[in-house]
Parts: structure tokens; C-alpha cells; sequence
């Protein structure tokens, strides 16, 4: 049985002071241990997250990294910044960062890369358009997605990976995808790993589903037998991400 994981992604919300309050306010709220947990925070509250998560299941993620290991990259954080810091995982290639700041399939993949090397465990986000949708071409745009994403990705390290389906067109809508269409869509990304890799590392793989999850919503998406959790962007800001993280 993969063990479910359910990860608040913060944007760019929440100063560092704001931070470490939020995480006070949900850390009784989100005990489990049913799945892991996840707060994906702003870099400039890492530290302070890291600190206020102590002693609690709450792990803390990045929403980002550079592939490159230190040089003249103004602004970008490297990968041994955040391990440094306690940081255990890292969002790669949210559509917000493929759309505004133009990530593609490729710089993904030297991210996914990179995390590896030094021992973080990646969130990948894929996910079509709504043009995508409606031309019938979901699944041939995230196969691509996720098979250029684990170029050179060991079967191991593919193991390990945690994919996020994210249609960008119910992510900050409100409009939540099907649950069938939620399933359909985190099964085919099972079988490219299968088809990638092999049966036993698609079976281990975790693939969530992002995009207007809320406390109502969270049961059905995440009772699917190829859903295994949650990216949760506005509803992870609230105490109903306490209702999130136990679904069930
Ligand atoms: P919302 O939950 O706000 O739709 O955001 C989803 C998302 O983009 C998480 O990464």
C-alpha cells in the first residue's frame, strides 16, 4: 500500500512572522499518521518554517530550485541551500512557473536531477490546459510531460518521486477536476512510469492530484485507487487543510 502524502502549496503568500503563525495554527490540526505531510513555503520562510515544524509531522518543501550547483545565477536558490536548511522536499515545474517564468519540460528535468543528487525528494507537476482538454490531447501532453521529466531518472530514484496532476484549469478556479477525470488521467501517468520503468516502481510512485482540492472534495479524489494525496494550493492557507490531511 503507497502511503498517501498531502502537501500545502503556499505560493507566493505569507511573510516569514505570517508563516511560522500559520504553521502553529494547523500543526495540531494536521496530526496524522496516515500520510505524510507537507507545507511548501515561500524560500524566505524556509528557516523559520523548518523551526516551527520541529517535533511535529510537518514536512517542510520548497516550491522551487536551480539546477546548478552555486555560481552567477542571480536570485535562484540551490539545492544544498535547502538541504542545509532541513528542507525535505521540492515542487519542480508547477504550471504557475512554466507559465510566468518559463520552465519547460527540459529545465524540469535537470531539476528533477539535481534534486536527487542531493537527496531531495521532487514533487513534479504536470497538467494540460483547458485548449488541451477540450482538444482530446490530455494524455498525450502529460506522457510527454512526465517522460521527458524522468530522462536519465534512475528506476530507484523514480521510485521515490512524487508526481503532482495538476490541470491548470481547476487550479485557483474553483472548478475541480471529475473525479473520473482526476483517475483517468493519474492511471495513465502510472502506466508511463510502468512503460518507463517497469510494474513494481509504478505501483511505488506517488501521484497526487492538484487543483481546487477542498475539505469536501479531498475523500472522494483521494479514495481513487491511482490518487495518492494531495497538492492543495488556497485551501492549504486555511485550518480546513487539517480536514484535508484527515480525509478520510
Ligand atoms: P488551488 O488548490 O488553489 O487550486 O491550487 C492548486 C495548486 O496549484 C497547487 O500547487
Amino acid at each position: 500500500m503507497r502511503r498517501k502524502i498531502i502537501a500545502g502549496n503556499w505560493k507566493m503568500n505569507k511573510t516569514p512572522s505570517e508563516a511560522v503563525q500559520l504553521i502553529n495554527e494547523l500543526k495540531p490540526l494536521v496530526v496524522t499518521d496516515e500520510a505524510d505531510v507537507v507545507f511548501c513555503v515561500p524560500a524566505i520562510s524556509l528557516i523559520p518554517a523548518v523551526e516551527a515544524a520541529k517535533g511535529t509531522n510537518i514536512n517542510i518543501g520548497a516550491q522551487n530550485m536551480y539546477f546548478e550547483e552555486s555560481g552567477a545565477y542571480t536570485g535562484e536558490i540551490a539545492p544544498n541551500m535547502l538541504t542545509e536548511v532541513g528542507v525535505k522536499y521540492v515542487i519542480i515545474g508547477h504550471s504557475e512557473r512554466r507559465e510566468y517564468f518559463a520552465e519547460t519540460d527540459e529545465t524540469v528535468n535537470k531539476k528533477v536531477l539535481k534534486a536527487f543528487e542531493h537527496g531531495l525528494t521532487p514533487i513534479i507537476c504536470c497538467g494540460e490546459s483547458l485548449a488541451q482538454r477540450e482538444q482530446g490531447v490530455t494524455i498525450d501532453f502529460v506522457r510527454q510531460q512526465i517522460k521527458v521529466a524522468f530522462l536519465g531518472v534512475t528506476k530507484e530514484q523514480a521510485a521515490k518521486s512524487v508526481i503532482a496532476y495538476e490541470p491548470i484549469w481547476a487550479i485557483g478556479t474553483g472548478k475541480v477536476a471529475t473525479t473520473e477525470q482526476a483517475e483517468e488521467v493519474c492511471k495513465a501517468i502510472r502506466d508511463c512510469i510502468a512503460e518507463i520503468y517497469d510494474n513494481d516502481t509504478a505501483e511505488a510512485i506517488r501521484i497526487q492530484y492538484g487543483g481546487s482540492v477542498s475539505a469536501s472534495s479531498a475523500k472522494e479524489l483521494f479514495s481513487q485507487p491511482n490518487i495518492d494525496g494531495g497538492l492543495v494550493g488556497g485551501a492549504s492557507l486555511k485550518a480546513d487543510f487539517g480536514k484535508i490531511v484527515n480525509y478520510k
